[in-house]
């Protein structure tokens, strides 16, 4: 039987671990933490969940970013609500990882500026789309994107990159010999406790 990692006992190396697992997210396609799971509360008070790509994660900041269309529902629903949770399960590593805080939408300033510039050309396409996201269509082909030149003009403006500032973290790491739980609050100074999983 494998020895059990580090951070089995550990609170301090349990939080290194989900922060290692975070930043390696947006640098490998594979990664389980690459395309988390992003929940919102919409207008009604309902939730609402759907895949993002994670673009970063700053552990000394306790933050991570994703992109959207400012025009999309999830736009709305953070700008209504100012808060996001996003979720993955990583099922080699059998570790999920919840992290939840204020999210902000970042459309005219230099940080969108740069996650704009950073963004690969197909990435860019789809926000030049027409009609916005989530309008309702006579076909499923009857919509448009603009050629990859055309993009740069015509995305921009309903890009955003969203930070979500980290509140709380929470990780469940699964064992036959014993599953550990824990949470990181920032209120908290990110002091780590373990709670029953
Ligand atoms: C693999 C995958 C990656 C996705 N990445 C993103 C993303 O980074 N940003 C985004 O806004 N939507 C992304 N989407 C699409 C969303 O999951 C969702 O369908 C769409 O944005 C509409 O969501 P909304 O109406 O709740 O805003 C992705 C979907 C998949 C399947």
């Amino acid at each position: 039987m494998d020895p059990l990692p580090p951070f089995h006992d550990d609170l301090d190396a349990a939080l290194a671990e989900v922060w290692r697992l975070l930043v390696e997210g947006p640098r490998f396609r594979r990664n389980a933490f690459h395309m988390p799971a992003l929940a919102t509360v919409d207008a009604q008070g309902h939730p609402q969940v759907r895949t993002v790509v994670l673009r970063h994660a700053d552990p000394v900041a306790g933050a991570l970013r994703f992109h959207c269309d400012r025009r999309s529902d999830k736009a709305s629903e953070i700008a209504a609500s100012g808060h996001a949770a996003l979720h993955g399960y990583d099922s080699a590593a059998k570790i999920q990882i919840r992290a939840s805080g204020p999210a902000t939408l970042h459309g005219d300033d230099a940080l969108a500026d740069a996650a704009w510039a950073g963004s690969m050309a197909m990435s860019r396409v789809c926000y030049g789309a027409d009609p916005a996201p989530g309008a309702r269509l006579p076909a499923g082909d009857a919509y448009t994107l603009p050629d990859p030149e055309t993009a740069l003009t015509l995305g921009r403006p309903n890009f955003c990159a969203v930070v979500v500032t980290l509140a709380r973290l929470e990780f469940l790491y699964l064992d036959r010999r014993g599953h550990r739980r824990a949470a990181w609050v920032r209120a908290d100074g990110w002091r780590g406790v373990w709670l029953a999983p």
